[in-house]
């Protein structure tokens, strides 16, 4: 199991300091938010290029923006290895799987929790990862919805059956518990804000996710 510590939740006046709190995590969950694909504004690729000189982490950057295709090339350039983007914000996911391909990031799409899965099931041959979102995108300590380990299960079975290496990932509302559910229903990487970062010891909180 990955544990990737969502920075949206991180000390952003002293964000360097915050994510060598955990330093262990081989990912770092890196969310940009719009302010019109979702309700808030986060952080651009000049945050991303600031942090890079920090830390070796791999970058796992979550698009919650309305036109990724626009972005995508400063984020990748500025240090995102892996890039998601929502399959309700384009009109064409083959372009930007091929765009994000091309300039050498891995490639992810993400579901909000009332899209269903088999909006996606057609571009599973051509992506790394699908991040299934366990609450509605735009704040971080929001609670986990339940029905998404159903879908968690659903995307495992399609995976088996096509045969296809596929991440899972589940972002939103991540805590002991819920951890437990997503791992029981086939999940690979769980991002995680609040519950690491709005402690006294984010490692420990870390830790307590992998069962
Ligand atoms: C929500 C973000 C999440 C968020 C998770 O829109 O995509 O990554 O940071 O935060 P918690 O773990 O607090 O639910
Ligand atoms: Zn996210």
């Amino acid at each position: 199991m990955i544990i990737a510590p969502s920075i949206l939740s991180a000390d952003f006046g002293r964000l360097a300091d915050s994510v060598n709190l955990v330093k262990e995590a081989k990912w770092l969950h890196v969310d940009v938010m719009d302010g019109h694909f979702v309700p808030n504004i986060s952080i651009g690729p000049v945050v991303v290029k600031g942090l890079r000189k920090y830390t070796s982490q791999i970058f796992d950057t979550h698009l919650m923006i309305s036109e990724p295709n626009k972005y995508i090339p400063q984020f990748i350039e500025a240090g995102s290895d892996r890039i998601t983007f929502h399959i309700e914000a384009v009109k064409d996911p083959l372009i930007t799987i091929k765009l994000i391909r091309s300039l050498g990031a891995k490639v992810g799409i993400s579901i909000k929790p009332g899209t269903p899965v088999n909006s996606i099931v057609k571009w599973i041959p051509f992506i790394d990862q699908i991040l299934v979102m366990s609450v509605e995108p735009g704040f971080g300590g929001q609670d986990f919805i339940m029905n998404s380990s159903l879908k968690i299960m659903e995307i495992d079975e399609l995976r088996k059956s096509l045969n296809k290496d596929l991440l899972i990932v589940v972002d939103g509302g991540i805590n002991k518990i819920t951890s437990k559910f997503c791992k029981e229903a086939g999940a690979d990487v769980l991002v995680a804000g609040s519950y690491i970062f709005n402690s006294e010891n984010p490692m420990e909180k870390m830790e307590s996710l992998g069962w």
